[in-house]
């Protein structure tokens, strides 16, 4: 008879117990699809006491999730206390060199350190798995990794942070404006504990980061992410944008262009009609572009109990089975180690700006945009009481850095007033 697969599990949150559940309720069904009886048998959190809801008594408990890692009775560490290092990075290089297998939900782990912890599994013959870090119940790293094998990558694009898709979608719905958007959001409980990892991108660069490595086989790199938050985004900015024919999305995108990886975070314009524009709510999408198969689009729950601990047990599924493969698709050796590339792929811009309202000043901002080679597609000027008109130009395709050259000058001159903001505008 095929050995049980042992499992130990530090971290009983919302995930960590969601695991527990389906683990407790779908045993046979899981042992029918695998040919494995799976088997918790130790678990770790911070708390013993604390009332979950779920019967923690036949399980042994372990204070120290190193501990855990490291015992004889499991064979799957499964990871899902969270942060970059302390415990969890611990823990995980603890239980690899004890040669067990990883399942980790940890995207920040994983994003910053993912190319030693890959190094380290390989080293010692385990693998690492981490489904639910990207995008929660969507399995977009199995449908890089095996469905689209046979492809090459060239672009990914995703809404990956449920938060600042509910929020930029409150605020264009329900006219809210992004205060009042971000306090619905937090008594919702959607928030971070530290809410600028969602509504400053880190979260969601995190995850694209690990999908840009799995995609185009380079060693993940946090640090190359251009990151920009939602916080900057107004009411104005979301109208103005319907006005056009467009959604604000804080927008993930990936690709290898000429000058290195590119890769971004930051709120972008798409197209109203676009599956992307059209995503409402916490709900992630993401859409995977490969020379063979065209554009793919996956859609689903990004957080949450049962979505997340869904992905957890995709990949405890796939290592009772036996299927495994790198931890980031193809040997750690073989990743490259990209230069990153700062947005030197040409887009169109939008701009939004506030123009003294006096004969001249719009003939000077039109020489700046000139002559940094910046050419107008569209343009509107709105009507307004003060002094500053509020004005937004769609720019033709143009590099970033021609754009940053003109906002300089604009910012420079006396008719501009504050700072433009300048969104891209990512065509879908
Ligand atoms: N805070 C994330 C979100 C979920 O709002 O999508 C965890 O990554």
């Amino acid at each position: 008879m095929t050995e049980p697969l042992r499992l130990g599990i530090a971290g009983l949150g919302t995930v960590g117990v969601g695991v527990m559940r389906i683990l407790q309720k779908e045993v046979d069904l899981l042992e029918a699809r695998t040919g494995r009886r799976i088997v918790l048998n130790a678990i770790s959190a911070r708390s013993r006491a604390k009332d979950r809801g779920v019967d923690l008594s036949g399980y042994e408990w372990e204070d120290d999730p190193v501990t855990l890692a490291r015992r004889d009775d499991i064979d799957i560490f499964v990871e899902l206390m969270g942060g970059s290092d302390g415990p969890a990075k611990a823990a995980t290089e603890a239980a690899l060199d004890a040669g067990k297998d990883v399942v980790t939900a940890n995207k920040a782990m994983m994003a910053i350190n993912g190319q030693a912890l890959a190094e380290q599994a390989e080293r010692m013959g385990r693998v690492i798995r981490f489904e639910a870090a990207v995008a929660g119940g969507i399995p977009v790293i199995k449908s890089l990794c095996e469905g689209l094998a046979g492809n090459r990558i060239t672009r990914i694009l995703g809404v990956m942070n449920g938060t600042c898709n509910y929020i930029l979608t409150r605020m264009q719905s329900a006219k809210l404006t992004y205060e009042e958007a971000f306090e619905e959001a937090n008594q919702l409980g959607f928030l971070e504990a530290d809410p600028q990892l969602d509504v400053g991108g880190i979260d969601a660069g995190h995850k694209l980061a690990l999908l840009a490595s799995v995609a185009f086989g380079t060693q993940v790199d946090f640090a190359g992410v251009e990151l920009e938050g939602i916080g900057r985004i107004t009411i104005e900015d979301i109208n103005a944008a319907a006005d056009m024919g467009f959604r604000i999305k804080l927008l993930g995108t990936s690709q290898m262009a000429e000058g290195g990886l590119e890769q971004r975070m930051a709120p972008c314009l798409v197209p109203a009609t676009s599956p992307l524009g059209q995503l409402e709510g916490g709900t992630n999408m993401v859409v995977l572009e490969g020379d063979s198969v065209g554009q793919i689009v996956l859609r689903g729950a990004g957080a949450g109990e049962g979505p997340t601990a869904s992905a957890v047990l995709s990949d405890i599924c796939d290592i009772a089975r036996g299927f495994r493969y790198p931890v980031f698709g193809q040997p750690a050796g073989s990743l490259i180690a990209a230069t990153p590339s700062q947005s030197n792929t040409a887009a169109p811009f939008y701009l939004r700006f506030a123009l003294q309202d006096r004969p001249g000043a719009l003939a000077k901002v039109a020489a700046i945009l000139g002559e940094a080679g910046v050419s107008i597609h569209r343009m509107r000027q709105y009507d307004h009481d003060g002094v500053a008109a509020p004005v937004l130009i769609v720019t033709h395709a143009t590099p970033r850095a021609a754009l940053d050259r003109a906002i300089a000058g604009m910012t420079a001159t006396d008719v501009v007033d504050g700072e433009p903001v300048a969104l891209r505008i990512e065509a879908v």
